[in-house]
């Protein structure tokens, strides 16, 4: 206790010291333009905190529990162990804004002279964080009360005439409580495919909703049952076979995910006329039946941007990966790999590590690990050509409600290596662990447990895109 008190007051007395401050913080000089920059993103009306931190008023009652907040690093939600890595989107504290934080709060919280603050931050509106100029409407979809919903893709005809640099994309869900994540990519028109009828696949499961192990509809197996049904129909329809439609990930919404803005890089992503855009679509349900009516909303290049932004591919067949590749794993999300196995009770699970090589000259921009509710940690390391070894990322505790993306700026020369190691807790001990005396295998739902690094990388406007990088596992 004393020396808690003891560094608390030390901290005070240097920032006070470093910013030649007498008087205590006020809101509108001090306190306000740290709201803006690193906390009004989330909490600001109609975005994904429960209050808003916009004015003095809204931020007053919240003081104590501010502070509190702040000085365990709970706010803003940041997770990248700060030994590694460079992030361009970084938006933890620095330790003068906690101390700042902490000295208003405890010296009553003043609002001070609103002469001093800094103009309020002009947001998009409707609830987007980017201002879109197209705006395509997902059909209206009716998610039950209870009960399990599988991945549901849908195709529909991208909303470009032309061929369209796209530069922001943003998925505005409907009913954000029940969305577990949206996800898109652009795809060639195939022939193939119907418009307005979700496809999934008919995972069989037992009366928990748990799949039988090894057939939890992640990779293509044999004998699958592909499930159909009509926007606007009731009416499901069986075969077996194969899925029609493929989807990869331009863009996911995920709790806490925010939006793609391409600008920052000059860069965009080239849809090509004609061509379709395909969704797939995860609810959960919440008790109550409800509508969602989700929008995704784009900015477009007026002239084309220097870069191309793309993210590594999903499946086996995209050009990405090098047709080389021999792994019967597919990169990061859509095969079943029977090696992956999380044992009852086991609280510190390696996964088998995945390992890439970078068969071009690279930039990497983005980080995004992606595991379940048994995520505990996930690990980036480079291998450069001589051997020189760099952790990128590091995140030593995962949290399942934040899917943050880190923005990056790595230069990865051709022959680099990329190793993943994502660690899982199936022991009591995690409290969002629905049942830790099951066998946990990959699958889409969410205790099920998935392991996909997401990365995105920027590359020359005109590049050939194919066979950037192999896999190996
Ligand atoms: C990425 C979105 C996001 C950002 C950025 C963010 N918050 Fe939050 N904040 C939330 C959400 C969501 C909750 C409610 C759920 C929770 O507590 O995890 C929350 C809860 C809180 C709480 C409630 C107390 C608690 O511990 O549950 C406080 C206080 C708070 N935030 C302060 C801040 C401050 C101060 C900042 C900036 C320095 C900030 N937040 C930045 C999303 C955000």
């Amino acid at each position: 206790m004393m020396r808690f008190v003891l560094a608390g007051l030390t901290v005070v007395a240097v920032a006070a010291g470093a910013t030649g401050q007498s008087s205590p913080p006020t809101f509108s000089k001090d306190v306000l333009p740290i709201l803006q920059k690193n906390c009004q993103t989330c909490h600001r009306p109609g975005q994904v905190a429960p209050m808003s931190l916009v004015t003095y008023k809204d931020a007053r009652p919240w003081a104590k529990a501010i502070k509190a907040a702040v000085t365990v690093r709970k706010m803003p939600p940041w997770f990248a162990d700060p030994q590694y890595g460079h992030f361009t989107n970084d938006r933890s504290l620095k330790q003068s804004e906690i101390d700042t934080l902490v000295q208003w709060a405890d010296s009553g919280a003043a609002e001070g002279d609103p002469q001093d603050a800094p103009p309020p931050v002009q947001w998009s509106t409707g609830g987007w964080g980017i201002q879109p100029e197209v705006v395509l409407d997902m059909p209206p979809h009716e998610v039950p009360a209870k009960g399990v919903l599988e991945w549901e893709l849908i195709a529909l005809p991208a909303p470009f005439k032309t061929d369209t640099w796209v530069t922001s994309m943003e998925i505005l869900p409907g009913e954000p409580s029940v969305v577990h994540h949206i996800c898109f990519s652009f795809e060639k028109h195939k022939p193939t495919t119907v418009y307005n009828r979700y496809e999934w696949v008919q995972v069989p499961r037992d009366e928990t909703g748990n799949p039988t192990p090894g057939n939890s509809g992640f990779g293509e197996l044999p004998g699958m049952i592909i499930a159909t049904r009509d926007v606007g129909s009731t009416e499901v329809k069986l075969t077996h076979g194969h899925p029609t439609l493929r989807q990869g990930l331009d863009f996911c919404y995920v709790p806490g995910g925010g939006y793609d803005d391409y600008r920052v890089w000059n860069s965009g992503k080239l849809v090509p006329a004609g061509s379709d855009i395909v969704v797939s679509i995860h609810y959960t349900t919440n008790g109550k039946e409800v509508v969602d009516r989700t929008k995704i909303g784009f900015t477009v290049a007026k002239t084309p941007p220097a870069k191309q932004f793309i993210v590594q591919g999903a499946g086996e067949d995209t050009p990405v990966i090098a047709p080389t590749s021999a792994s019967t794993r597919a990169v990061f999300a859509s095969a079943y790999d029977p090696k992956f196995a999380i044992p009852p009770n086991e609280a510190n699970y390696l996964a088998p590590p995945m390992d890439i090589t970078f068969l071009k000259n690279v930039e990497i921009v983005r980080l995004r690990p992606h595991a379940h509710v048994r995520g505990k940690s996930a690990q980036y390391k480079l291998t450069y050509p001589d051997e020189r070894e760099e952790v990128v990322l590091n995140v030593p505790h995962y949290d399942f409600n934040w899917q943050l993306a880190y923005g990056t700026s790595l230069k990865v020369p051709k022959g680099t290596r990329m190793r993943f190691e994502f660690r899982y807790d199936n022991s009591v001990n995690n409290k969002y662990n629905p049942d830790p005396n099951r066998w946990v295998y990959q699958g889409f739902q969410s205790w099920e447990e998935m392991m996909a690094p997401n990365l995105g990388f920027l590359v020359d406007r005109d590049a050939d895109v194919g066979g950037l990088m192999s896999v190996s596992n």
